[in-house]
């Protein structure tokens, strides 16, 4: 039995799955949008049927959290800058009908360079969003093509200008290192291109090669070990100098900028996860219990669940609506669910606080997971003897060698 006394901080998560095409590193739940000749549908017609549904979703969602406000919004992707304005504004005025929205929620979006103008950021700003996330990558072109990125470094600077000009002051960039045939200059390049921006927030990934990618079926050479280390270890200190303070493994911010809603991530936090394949994990104070949520998983699955007719409405066979006209389909997005036990409570809190390079108070175990340090000391104490953490009274901190070794620190809890 848990022992919630309060909830957790709850979130919300929104997924839009396509693409202007597939990126070959890229194994998020993500599509490439058909191409003109092939569209039965129009990217309108497309964005409003998928709204829609969205919107079905998050009303199948609310008896898991009434009474619960949002703290933060996060629509991510694929690439959701894609989506047609109107829409945008569709679902974001549905949203704050159907939630308690806090005043002060941080509203995100993910946005890749190839697909944003200055209007469209006018709108999306308009729309509620107050936080991008650019999918920049690297500002150099020729790494650029080899990644298979549809935009180039000029287009990517002027994306980040065309933002802050349409009133975005708080804006995460993407970059990626280790790429192929990257040399350590040019990764350090690309952070000190970066800094120039004064943005508020960077995360900095590891290319990783991905199970089910074209760059898993034909890998690329990448820089060795070192040299991926060394690229890693010198972008710490520049941004650093830079004032951005490291606080996750793969994200940096400037004061107070840190990602509230990957920190409530991390710090185990409850989120609804809506769209296309979404995940979802709710705290239950009646029946004591930790749920995990997931969404019908391919695009065109999920929307067959909330069917559009040839006007654009929504289509029949379910109930009749108030005015008898349309009639609304009502079959469950939901793919699966599963209770969490303890021994899974434990592990999974440790898999995203130990990102933290802060570290985390054991009151903080208690009051995410209502259970008690000691499910987790075992685990602890060994992770102690082989300095992958510190332990002093009630904080727990991964070490620089655990945070090196992270996946190794993680699999102790498992
Ligand atoms: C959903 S994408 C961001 C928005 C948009 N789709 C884009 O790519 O511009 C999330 C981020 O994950 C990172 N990413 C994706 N695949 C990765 C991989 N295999 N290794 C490391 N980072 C990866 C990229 O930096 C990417 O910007
Ligand atoms: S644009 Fe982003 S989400 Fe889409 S395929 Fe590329 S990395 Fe993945």
């Amino acid at each position: 039995m848990l022992n919630f006394t309060t909830l957790p901080p709850l979130s919300l998560y929104i997924h839009y799955p396509w693409c202007v095409r597939k990126c070959p590193y890229c194994d998020f739940n993500s599509h490439a949008a058909p191409s003109s000749a092939n569209k039965i549908i129009n990217d309108q017609q497309r964005d409003e049927h998928y709204v829609s549904a969205l919107i079905r979703d998050l009303e199948q969602e609310l008896p898991s959290i009434w009474g619960r406000s949002i703290h933060s919004i996060f629509i991510g992707g694929g690439t959701p800058s894609l989506i047609q304005p109107e829409a945008l504004h569709h679902l974001l005025s549905q949203i704050n009908a159907l939630l308690k929205i806090s005043p002060m929620a941080e509203i995100t979006m993910e946005a890749n360079p190839g697909t944003v103008d200055q209007m469209k950021f006018t709108e999306f700003h308009a729309a509620g969003i107050n936080r991008l996330s650019m999918g920049i990558q690297s500002f150099d072109d020729q790494l650029l093509q080899k990644i298979g990125r549809i935009h180039t470094s000029q287009q990517a600077r002027q994306a980040i200008e065309r933002a802050q000009l349409a009133g975005f002051d708080n804006i995460n960039l993407d970059l990626m290192y280790a790429l192929p045939g990257q040399t350590l200059e040019s990764a350090i390049d690309d952070i000190q291109q970066a800094i120039v921006f004064e943005t508020t927030h960077l995360s900095h990934y590891q290319l990783t090669l991905e199970p089910n990618t074209l760059f898993a079926s034909q890998p690329p050479r990448l820089p060795d070990d070192d040299i991926s280390y060394e690229m890693q270890i010198q972008s710490q200190h520049l941004l650093a100098d830079a004032g951005f303070d490291h606080y996750e493994v793969s994200a940096y911010a400037k004061a107070d900028k840190q990602c509230r809603h990957n920190l409530n991530y991390w710090q185990f936090g409850d989120y609804l996860g809506i769209g296309a394949g979404a995940h979802g994990k709710i705290s239950d104070a009646a029946q004591q219990t930790i749920t995990r949520r997931w969404k019908v998983k391919h695009p065109q699955d999920y929307m067959g669940l909330c069917s559009l007719s040839a006007d654009g409405s929504l289509s029949a066979d379910g109930s009749l609506s108030a005015d008898g006209s349309t009639k609304i389909k009502t079959s469950s997005m939901l793919a699966g669910e599963q209770q969490l036990s303890r021994h899974d409570i434990g592990f999974e809190f440790m898999l995203n606080a130990s990102r933290l390079t802060g570290g985390f108070d054991s009151e903080l175990f208690y009051r995410q997971t209502g259970l008690a340090i000691t499910q987790i000391e075992s685990g602890l104490k060994k992770a102690v003897e082989l300095e992958l953490i510190e332990w002093h009274l009630h904080h727990i901190k991964p070490t620089q060698r655990g945070l090196q070794y992270l996946n190794e620190l993680q699999a102790i809890f498992l």
